[in-house]
């Protein structure tokens, strides 16, 4: 996935442009460092053209990542040339996680690079910046400060009636094929109080659906409540009191480990009418061989009832998940596990992926790399049965009456575009373009009449 930051343009001194990849992290990561530069007089550019400072915003999750940062830094040192040439300047800054990971790397094969930041520390960029602009040298800062940044950032800036809200960060799961626990640190939860301040300025700057993000959102807690009852706060009873956030109408969170779904989270789904009874579950593999040699701490058996118990809760659930392929030593016995489990559960959404080696990762040392033919097909045979089941599901949605957030006007004079509580996009014809335009940021019932191949149609219910 790939994200454009971008805002009407305003009159402002300088202009900067923010490209982000990788997950829904790095998107709310990136608003929130156009936040953190704004009151030193940064705009947003609609392009790397006409910026005055660029931030690549990276992601090191799978396959070449850095090299896919250095050729984008390779075009950028050219607009930065013409820039220097015609007298002004480009300060060029790489974030997130390649950056934290190769951050020296970086510095050594593009000494053009201005700033080079870790996830951990973009609330620093003001003064990044400042040291940038004063000694013309770079700057690198891939520290883990004990400060947490989330202290030091300003109030976010809500764009439309949907937001991503962080509340939790880094993984102490070490996985093994995974980068994360080594990019983005150790389990980091920021206070309930803080969450829920920061949600009611959200929903005060009219955001009706907010998304919790963590890389372990389900591993959210907060010792507040120790004191008082003996226990702390977990994510379903943070669920439960931003439910309570006057103007909050949809709650979403992600990404969940199975781990960490306790008996209060699966509740909260049959408590909540403000949960969206849609969940990213990642599973990764159907095969318990395979889930041991990843570390992931749960078998088949486990997750294919925490699905039951998950449904029970919430017979309207609909589950989304990630799985990676050619995990070292998975044979076809294996992955014909993943395929059964596959069938079994029925998924709506999901993510699928080869199995890539991270440098610095247990599996990348493993024995059994599997080829990448084997790869590919298994792949290909794993996407065709999940696209089918997502088709299947929207199939399934015609005649059905569903709540849907209306976020912004179509392309056709009076049609709306939404999201269900799936995340289908929905589209709605409405009467007039002003009839249509008051309601922008409303939930409404629709009744779903018909399945394009990206989107919904409805009618009013
Ligand atoms: N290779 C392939 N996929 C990976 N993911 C994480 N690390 C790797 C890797 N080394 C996938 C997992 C995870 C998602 C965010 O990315 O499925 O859930
Ligand atoms: Fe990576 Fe596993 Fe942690 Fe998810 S739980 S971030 S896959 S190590």
């Amino acid at each position: 996935m790939k994200g454009w930051i971008s805002r009407p343009r305003t009159t402002v001194a300088k202009r900067l442009f923010v490209k982000t990849y990788g997950c829904q992290m790095n998107v709310y990561d990136s608003a929130r460092m156009a936040d953190v530069l704004a009151p030193l007089g940064y705009g947003l550019a609609d392009g790397p053209e006409d910026a005055d400072m660029v931030v690549l915003n990276t992601c090191h999750i799978r396959e070449k990542a850095a090299e896919k940062v250095f050729s984008e830094l390779g075009r950028l040192r050219k607009l930065q040339a013409a820039k220097a040439q015609a007298g002004g300047r480009m300060i060029l800054a790489v974030a997130g996680c390649v950056a934290q990971a190769e951050g020296e790397e970086i510095l050594r094969r593009a000494p053009f690079v201005d700033i080079v930041l870790g996830p951990q520390t973009y609330h620093r960029l003001p003064e990044m910046v400042a040291r940038a602009s004063r000694s013309g040298g770079a700057v690198l800062d891939t520290e883990f400060p004990a400060e947490p940044k989330f202290d030091f950032l300003p109030e976010p800036r809500a764009e439309g009636s949907s937001a991503f809200l962080s509340v939790q960060e880094g993984c102490d799961k070490f996985c093994t094929f995974c980068v994360v626990p080594y990019t983005r640190g150790a389990e980091y939860s920021r206070s309930a109080a803080a969450v829920l301040a920061e949600a009611a300025g959200l929903a005060g700057q009219g955001v009706r659906e907010i998304t919790l993000l963590g890389q372990n959102v389900n591993a959210w807690r907060d010792d507040v409540g120790r004191d008082r009852d003996g226990a702390g706060w977990t994510l379903g009873r943070l669920l439960r009191a931003l439910a309570g956030v006057e103007g909050v109408e949809r709650i979403r969170y992600t990404t969940s480990h199975p781990r960490d779904m306790d008996d209060d989270l699966i509740a909260a789904h049959a408590d909540l009418p403000q949960l969206m009874p849609f969940l990213h579950l990642p599973v990764q593999s159907g095969s318990d061989r395979i889930l041991t040699a990843m570390n992931r701490g749960h078998d088949r058996a486990t997750y294919l009832a925490l699905v039951e118990r998950l449904k029970a809760a919430r017979p309207d659930l609909a589950l989304s998940s990630d799985f990676i392929v050619g995990f070292p030593g998975e044979t076809d016995a294996d992955f014909a596990d993943t395929m059964a489990l596959v069938r079994q559960v029925g998924f709506v959404q999901t993510y699928s992926f080869k199995y890539s080696p991270r440098p610095g990762t247990p599996a990348a040392a493993m024995d059994g790399q599997v080829p990448e033919p084997v790869k590919d097909r298994r792949l290909a045979e794993l996407q065709a049965l999940l696209h089918d089941q997502t088709v299947a599901f929207n199939h399934a949605c015609v005649g059905r009456e569903m709540r849907v957030l209306l976020d912004r006007p179509g392309r056709h004079t009076g049609q709306l575009v939404g999201r269900s509580p799936y995340m289908q996009p929905v589209h709605v014809k409405l009467g007039g373009t002003e009839a249509a335009a008051r309601l922008i940021g409303r939930v409404v019932p629709l009744r779903i009449v018909s399945v394009h191949p990206n989107s919904l149609e409805a009618i009013p219910a």
